[in-house]
């Protein structure tokens, strides 16, 4: 029976855990959640799905619960998420799954959280030590034959994130949610800008438009997964002040080919 892995990644964490799962299952298919929501036709999930997506302010972006709102789960007797995260504390995202999957009268199966490399570099910290990047991708792997296998068997295991009630609350998760859209205004690009484009190219919501050779935010669907800042050949993508001085990073098992979203 064929599972389908639908995917949301900004610098291919969630991707490499997608494709990862999908090999070990055999059978699988991988598929990304802006592409499908921008198809025509309503969305068909098979009677296997699982959600892959990295945590935002402890919660889920709003392009993966618009995704759950949208997928049609008529078939879909086996539902399973794997929720990326960068901290200890991976906060409220499954938690907030299984409240949206309630909604449509259906039940999370299996749902897990796992630790990769941070690329959330709009606060106080930078992207994680260098150092600790293997051992995070080897965890990675290892988690990713861990849940092939409890998904072959159907398995009903739920992970708890430490913070999954108090988490969202105390990272403003529902504020984060309000203006993620619009909050594309602190993005800029400085004048090392080469005018190449690769940053509305690898905006997998199209909410880049390059306007005399200088990206534009369109403040229409920004999604803040930072793939536009984090891709950028010269690093001349910023956000606010305090990007200046940050590393860059994106998952070294990914093609940038496979984070471009063109028609
Ligand atoms: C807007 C934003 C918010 C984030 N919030 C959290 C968070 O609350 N907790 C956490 O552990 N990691 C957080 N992260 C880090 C990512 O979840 C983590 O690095 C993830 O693996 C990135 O996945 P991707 O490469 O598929 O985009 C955040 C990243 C971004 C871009």
């Amino acid at each position: 029976m064929t599972t389908t892995l639908y995917y949301f990644t900004g610098t291919g964490n969630s991707l490499k855990m997608a494709k990862d799962i999908s090999q070990n299952l055999g059978n699988s298919e991988c598929v990304s959640i802006p592409k499908a929501l921008e198809q025509d036709q309503k969305i068909e999930a098979p009677e296997v799905m699982g959600i892959v997506f990295p945590v935002y302010y402890y919660g889920v972006p709003q392009i993966v619960r618009k995704f759950i709102e949208t997928v049609n789960l008529d078939k879909t007797k086996y539902i399973f998420v794997v929720v990326t995260f960068a901290k200890g504390l991976p906060g409220g995202a499954i938690s907030q799954i299984k409240k949206v999957l309630h909604l449509k009268g259906k039940e999370l199966s299996s749902g897990f959280y796992v630790r990769m490399v941070d690329n959330f570099i709009l606060w106080t910290w930078d992207v994680t030590s260098e150092k600790k990047h293997n051992s995070l991708h080897q965890n990675a792997e290892r988690k990713a034959e861990e849940i092939a296998q409890i998904v072959a068997e159907r398995g009903s295991k739920v992970e708890q994130g430490l913070m999954e009630h108090i988490g969202p609350f105390i990272l403003n998760y529902q504020g984060f949610l309000n203006k993620v859209n619009t909050g594309d205004k602190d993005f800029y690009s400085t004048e090392e800008c080469n005018s190449c484009g690769l940053c509305a190219k690898v905006c997998s919501v199209k909410n880049i438009k390059m306007v005399d050779g200088k990206p534009l935010w369109l403040s229409l669907t920004c999604q803040r997964c930072l793939a536009c800042l984090h891709l950028c050949p010269k690093k001349c993508i910023q956000f606010g002040e305090k990007t200046k001085k940050r590393k860059r990073y994106v998952n070294p098992f990914i093609k940038i080919n496979e984070l471009i979203n063109e028609d």
